[in-house]
């Protein structure tokens, strides 16, 4: 927005000092879920959000609005000539291949993939002298919570491959860190849910394991009976609990967490997530209110590696960073997910046919 000072301000003309355009970011796998609503909160904040991505699981419309740059984290010359081209203040890495399940069909492709990317973008960052990334890591690096809730000094110990790609790669920017001074701030995501609520974007994976947006696929009759994997957990109804964390908190976190490197800080890791968790019953009788349809129900089997309780601790990110969950009400995050749902067969169908041209 530009301020008219007019001639009535002139005593305090000479004062003005019009906002300095704040620098260019670099976001991989920015057409992506969370990456796209980030994108949005940098552009608020002033930044200038450029986004890197090889469309592999995002969409080109999520990210319309920026400059892209359609590249891929494997190949090292693409990704050394967008840093050069851009010459971006800080990068941040959302590109992941990211399903627990998939990820024991598939170990290589997550050990190798995710590790060697992270590994292609921080040595080309070296290489060009972009000196701050930030993270998306997440609460599967903790595996089998000993202590609930999770602070960020609980001993990492992940129980699928990956979790336990994201924790190599914090072990990485660790070491980056301390070979180069690249700064690092590693944000360890609780359960991402919700999406703009503007409803042009929001949260869309093939296949889809998330408890939400399955949900609305049973309401909107996408899919059959919604399933509870075990009501014989050691918690009030039976039934796990997960700490779900608004995809508009996450992006304003990505945005405190690149204020915090670019002021001087150093690296860290924080928890993203409310300390509140909702049990799966909960969940689903918030998606009855907000959507006022019933639907039914299928009681099955536990699922190996469930947790009961996966709760943070964001203490530290509200007292270092300034942060804390604004939109992260259960009614907030299923009203904004449902409304995103209901229109995006509509809006995904136009965009596959972007990704291919
Ligand atoms: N969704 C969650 O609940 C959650 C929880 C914890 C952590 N995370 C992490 O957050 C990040 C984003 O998750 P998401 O749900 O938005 O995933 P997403 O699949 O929607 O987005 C990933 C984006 O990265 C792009 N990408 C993948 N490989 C790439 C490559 N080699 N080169 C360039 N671009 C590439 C994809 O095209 C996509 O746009 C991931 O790192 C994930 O592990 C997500």
């Amino acid at each position: 927005m530009t301020r008219d000072l007019g001639q009535e301000q002139s005593a305090s003309r000479l004062e003005y000092q019009p906002p300095r355009p704040r620098g260019s970011i670099l976001v991989t796998g920015g057409a992506g879920y969370i990456g796209s609503h980030t994108l949005r909160e940098f552009e608020r904040a002033g930044y200038h959000p450029i986004c890197f991505d090889n469309l592999s699981t995002g969409f080109r419309k999520f990210a319309d609005r920026f400059v892209f740059v359609r590249g891929d984290l494997a190949d090292r010359a693409q990704i050394s000539r967008a840093l050069a081209a851009e010459n971006p203040q800080a990068v941040v890495h959302f590109a992941s291949h990211a399903l627990v399940g998939e990820s024991w069909e598939n170990p290589f492709k997550y050990y190798h993939d995710n590790i060697v990317h992270a590994l292609n973008l921080v040595e080309e960052m070296r290489g060009l002298g972009v000196r701050f990334i930030v993270f998306s890591s997440s609460c599967a690096t903790y595996g089998i919570p000993s202590q609930v809730p999770i602070p960020e000094s609980h001993p990492l110990d992940p129980i699928n491959p990956y979790g336990a790609s994201k924790m190599i790669i914090e072990r990485i920017l660790r070491d980056y860190d301390k070979a180069f001074g690249i700064r690092f701030v590693s944000l360890r995501y609780f359960n991402a849910a919700g999406a703009d609520p503007d409803g042009t974007i929001g949260e869309h994976h093939a296949p889809e394991t998330h408890l939400i947006p399955r949900l609305l696929d049973v309401v909107l009759g996408r899919a059959q009976a919604a399933q509870v994997f075990g009501k014989d957990y050691p918690t009030p109804d039976g039934t796990c609990i997960r700490d779900y964390i608004h995809v508009m908190d996450l992006a304003l976190a990505h945005v405190a967490a690149l204020e915090y490197l670019l002021g001087g800080n150093p690296s860290a890791v924080f928890n993203l997530g409310t300390g509140n968790g909702y049990s799966v019953l909960e969940v689903i009788r918030q998606v009855v209110t907000s959507t006022g349809k019933e639907f039914p129900l299928e009681i099955a089997q536990r699922r190996p590696g469930d947790p009961a309780v996966l709760v943070a601790d964001p203490s530290k990110a509200r007292t270092v960073l300034g942060w804390s969950a604004r939109h992260s009400s259960l009614s907030e995050i299923v009203d904004t997910a449902w409304n995103w749902h209901r229109g995006k067969h509509l809006v995904l169908k136009l965009q596959a046919q972007e990704n291919d041209e």
